[in-house]
């Protein structure tokens, strides 16, 4: 299938590892130039001297703390001058955190930066640019909301996929379309540190997996670049989850 992704320009946050990671290389296969952001820069510059060693576009590297109030902005004028417009945005940078019970005032509201107010404003900050072309796509990790307790992260992110479901009304018109991945388990760097050994790994996956283990960082990424492609324009304002089963919601 041609995803007709070739030449198109995108923001990936949450680039140096995981499925942000994966997400980058899957894009760059596809012939996408890709602005990679995330607030470690050498990470950012290994994984760019990688993708170029595989004959592939340079990623422009972008160290930015997408949790600080200007971010957006910032971030915008660094793609604008490295790769003169933007054709789509993956906000996947974002952090689950301990039980909301350990968790003070500030950290609440770190939560709610990152995992929503981070997502909105990049988003806001580059609809103008995602409109040009008339093909932008915004896609938003997210997780799945099927809580066991109170979680900060878990709140936020139910608060993006509403503020994505009434984005996607309002930017439809300009020929963007806004979506929500919702991982359940995938062998991240952040999943290692709750999961840390293959034993605690695979307890789960058989209390709560029907797939029986936990999804790769690849296998999320192909669905987020299927959302990225001309295929996908007329998804928009869904919620897809990519969880082998996990969630029970009908
Ligand atoms: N893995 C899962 O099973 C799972 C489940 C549910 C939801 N998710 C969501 O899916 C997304 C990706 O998950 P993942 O497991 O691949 O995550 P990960 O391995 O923890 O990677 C997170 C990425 O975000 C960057 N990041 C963190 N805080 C940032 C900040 N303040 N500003 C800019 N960049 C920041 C990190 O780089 P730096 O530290 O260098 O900034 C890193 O590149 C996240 O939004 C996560 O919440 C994942």
């Amino acid at each position: 299938m041609d995803l007709g992704l070739a030449g198109c320009t995108g923001v990936v946050t949450g680039a140096s590892q995981g499925i942000g990671r994966e997400t980058t290389w899957a894009l760059a296969r596809e012939g996408v130039r890709v602005a990679a952001v995330a607030r470690g820069r050498d990470a950012l510059e290994d994984l760019a001297d990688e993708v170029e060693a595989a004959g592939l576009a340079r990623p422009l590297v972008v160290p930015a703390d997408l949790a600080e109030r200007d971010a957006g902005a910032r971030v915008r004028e660094q793609v604008v001058a490295g790769l003169g417009g933007v054709d789509l945005l993956v906000n996947n940078a974002g952090q689950a955190d301990p039980p909301a019970a350990e968790l003070d005032e500030d950290a609440w509201r770190r939560a709610f930066e990152l995992n929503f107010h981070a997502k909105r404003m990049l988003a806001e900050q580059l609809r103008p640019l995602l409109a040009v072309r008339g093909r932008g796509r915004v896609v938003n990790l997210v997780g799945l909301l099927e809580p066991v307790g109170v979680s900060a992260a878990q709140a936020a992110v139910a608060a993006c996929i509403l503020w994505a479901k009434g984005f996607s009304r309002v930017v439809a018109a300009e020929g963007t379309t806004v979506n929500c991945l919702a991982p359940g388990r995938i062998d991240s760097e952040q999943l290692r540190r709750h999961f840390p050994t293959p034993a605690s790994r695979q307890a789960f996956a058989d209390a709560h997996v029907p797939a029986g283990r936990f999804g790769t960082p690849s296998e999320a990424a192909a669905v987020v670049v299927f959302l990225c492609s001309t295929a996908a324009a007329y998804v928009t304002g869904e919620t897809i989850a990519v969880d082998g089963g996990m969630h029970r919601r009908a």
